[in-house]
C-alpha cells in the first residue's frame, strides 16, 4: 500500500501564555502544501500476528531520522497496534515500511507529524480496525500537538493546544513559494524563547478573525493580515534566518512569513506562474532552495487515491 504524506503551513499563527501544563494555547489557520514524505507498506515476509512489539519495522531514505519509537510513523502505529489488542483482543499482522522523505525535518512543515498521521490512516485499513478519522485524529494527538490536523485539512483552524481542528474554506489564493533554508529549528527552544521574551498575551488567541472573510481574500489582501507569533523568538535564536527572511522579503517586494516554529519561510500567489518566477529568483539570488507548490490541496482526495491503489 502507497501512502502519501502532505506538509503544512500555519498561514496565520498567534500564540497565547503558557498553560499550566507548559503548552501553548493557539490559534492557526493551517493548510496542506503540494510537499509530499511518501510510505509503502507490505506485509512483513513469514509474519504471524501479533500483539506486543514489532508491529512495524521501518526503514527510511533519510540517515539521519530515526527509525525506531523515536520515529512518529513506529510509535504511533504500534500504539495503534496494542491498543486494538487491549481493547478488542484483535492480534494484528506486523509490517514492514518504507519513508521515503521529501519534507526536511525541524522546518516548521509537520513533516514528521503527517507521516504519522498517513500511517495511522494506513494500518487502519491494512489492519481492519475501522476506525472513524474522528477516533484516529483523537488518538493521535496524544502523539503531537500537529498530528490531529492531518485527519481533517486541507484548510482548517486548529486550537487549543494544536489539536481543535475545524475545517474551513480553502484560501483563494492557490500558490505558495516555500523557501527551506538548512536551518534546523527545535520547537520546544522558540516556545522557551517566546516565554523569556514574555510574548505571550491572552488577546492573541482571543478573537477569531472572519475566517470566511479572510478565504476570500487575494494573496495581496490577504498577506497583510497574516502573524506569526513564534517568529520573534525564532529569529532571536537564529540571526541567519532573520536575515535570510529580511532577504527574501526585499528580493521577491512581498510579505514573508514562517510556518511554524520555523524554518521554513513562505508567501502566497494567486497565479502559479508567479510563484514559480518568485521561487527561480530566491533559488538563484539567494543561494537558498525554494520552490513553488498548491496551497491546500485536499488531504483526503490524495489519501484515498493513494489507499485505494491497494498493496
Ligand atoms: O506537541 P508537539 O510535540 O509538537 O510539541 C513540541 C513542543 O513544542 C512541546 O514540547 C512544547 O514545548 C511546545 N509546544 C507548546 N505549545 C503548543 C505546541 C507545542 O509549548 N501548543
Amino acid at each position: 500500500m502507497h501512502v502519501v504524506a502532505p506538509a503544512k503551513i500555519n498561514l496565520h499563527l498567534r500564540v497565547g501564555p503558557a498553560r499550566a501544563d507548559g503548552f501553548h494555547p493557539l490559534m492557526s489557520w493551517m493548510c496542506t502544501v503540494g510537499l509530499f514524505d511518501t510510505l509503502e507498506f507490505d506485509y512483513a515476509e513469514n509474519s504471524g500476528t501479533t500483539d506486543s512489539a514489532g508491529h512495524i519495522r521501518l526503514s527510511c531514505d533519510d540517515p539521519n531520522l530515526p527509525t525506531d519509537e523515536r520515529n512518529l510513523v513506529v510509535c504511533v502505529t504500534s500504539s495503534w497496534g496494542r491498543r486494538v489488542y487491549e481493547m478488542k483482543k484483535m492480534r494484528v499482522r506486523s509490517l514492514r515500511a518504507s519513508l521515503a522523505k521529501k519534507i526536511p525535518a525541524g522546518a516548521g512543515l509537520g513533516g514528521g507529524s503527517s507521516d504519522g498521521a498517513s500511517a495511522l490512516l494506513a494500518v487502519n485499513r491494512l489492519w481492519e480496525t475501522g476506525a472513524s478519522n474522528v477516533e484516529l485524529a483523537e488518538f493521535a494527538g496524544k502523539f503531537g500537538s500537529d498530528l490531529p490536523f492531518f485527519f481533517h485539512g486541507p484548510s482548517s483552524i486548529c486550537t487549543g493546544r494544536g489539536e481543535i481542528v475545524q475545517p474551513i474554506t480553502q484560501p483563494k489564493p492557490k500558490w505558495v513559494m516555500l523557501v527551506l533554508p538548512e536551518i534546523m529549528m527545535p520547537t520546544p527552544e522558540v516556545y522557551r524563547r517566546f516565554d523569556q521574551m514574555e510574548l505571550g498575551r491572552d488577546e492573541n488567541v482571543k478573537e477569531m478573525p472572519s475566517w470566511n472573510v479572510w478565504a476570500q481574500l487575494s494573496a495581496a489582501d490577504l498577506l497583510p493580515m497574516l502573524v506569526n507569533d513564534l517568529e520573534a523568538p525564532a529569529f532571536s535564536i537564529s540571526k541567519r534566518l532573520r536575515e535570510l527572511w529580511e532577504t527574501v522579503e526585499r528580493g521577491v517586494q512581498r510579505i514573508v512569513r514562517m510556518s511554524g516554529s520555523g524554518s521554513s519561510l513562505f508567501t502566497i500567489f494567486d497565479e502559479r506562474e508567479e510563484a514559480e518566477a518568485a521561487a527561480r529568483k530566491t533559488n538563484k539570488d539567494f543561494s537558498v532552495r525554494a520552490l513553488a507548490v498548491e496551497l491546500a490541496p485536499e488531504v483526503r482526495d490524495i489519501a484515498s487515491n493513494a489507499l485505494s491503489t491497494g498493496l
